[in-house]
């Protein structure tokens, strides 16, 4: 399993403006640092830079405040589990019951959290940090990060029913925004006795299974497990195969690794408005 570490590491990777450089290291609000540039108190490379919207390379330049060396340090932890199903999404269960926590190495990074939760039985791609500001931007429905899951459900799901969940299905808590849907392989379920003998009485019994794909921008409770029941497909398994820019790629289930560098700078990308 690939550990790459990013806790105090660059996240930027590309050119940025200056002025963000600095507040991203500290060394000031973005309007502060505004002031700080027009002031000719910042230089890169040794050149005093007073141009609003001149860019730097993070990795490469040498920017200083004051002739004090600023620097870019990430000092946020993030990983991905691929969770596995059984486990509570949550930090701690009064019931005692397996939670995700218990897969994750919380106790090496204090304030380790998940981002948005999976249900008990769904598994896949659980992101976790200790930057509390990026999982905050990541959930907020006005930056609309996709979520891509993998469901199986029960009987045959028609093109009708995908397009339904296209355009938006009414649940309980409002109208779902449009969706990305994408029918699969149909497969011939594996019956028990006694559903091969209701099968043979019951013409609507369902003998197959449908794999789709669902990616959504919202993250509603049940939310996915909820639209498919309501075009009248019960959810046999449920993936969650992506979240945002991030994919599990060859991670077996039950472990986690740490994002690379790339990683986190494109999922702080994904979060700029
Ligand atoms: N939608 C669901 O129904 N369940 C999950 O765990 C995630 C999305």
């Amino acid at each position: 399993m690939s550990r790459k570490r990013t806790s105090n590491l660059s996240t930027e990777a590309y050119p940025m403006r200056l002025q963000r450089f600095l507040a991203r290291a500290g060394a000031a609000s973005r309007r502060g640092s505004e002031d700080l540039m027009t002031a000719g108190r910042v230089t890169v490379n040794g050149v005093v830079v007073t141009e609003l919207g001149s860019k730097v390379r993070p990795e490469h330049d040498e920017v200083r405040l004051d002739g004090r060396l600023i620097t870019l340090r990430d000092s946020h932890t993030f990983l991905i589990l691929y969770k596995p199903a059984g486990y509570l999404t949550t930090l701690d269960d009064p019931q005692g019951r397996p939670t995700v926590c218990e897969l994750v190495p919380g106790s090496e990074h204090p304030g380790l959290f998940p981002v948005g939760r999976l249900d008990y039985n769904t598994t896949g791609l659980l992101l976790f940090t200790t930057d509390g500001e990026l999982a905050h931007q990541l959930l907020h429905p006005r930056h609309h990060v996709p979520k891509r899951y993998r469901a199986l459900v029960d009987g045959v799901l028609s093109e009708a029913k995908a397009e339904q969940l296209r355009q938006g299905v009414e649940l309980y808590d409002g109208l779902t925004v449009p969706a990305l849907v994408e029918i699969g392989a149909t497969a011939p379920k594996t019956l028990t006795a006694r559903e091969r003998l209701r099968a043979s009485e019951d013409r609507t019994f369902s003998v197959e299974t449908t794999t789709v794909w669902l990616t959504i921008t919202e993250g509603r409770k049940r939310q996915v497990r909820r639209m498919l029941t309501h075009v009248g497909h019960e959810v046999l398994a449920l993936e969650r195969e992506a979240f945002g820019p991030l994919e599990l790629g060859d991670l077996p289930q039950g472990q986690w690794r740490y994002l690379t560098v790339e990683e986190v700078a494109v999922l702080r990308e994904a979060c700029r408005l």
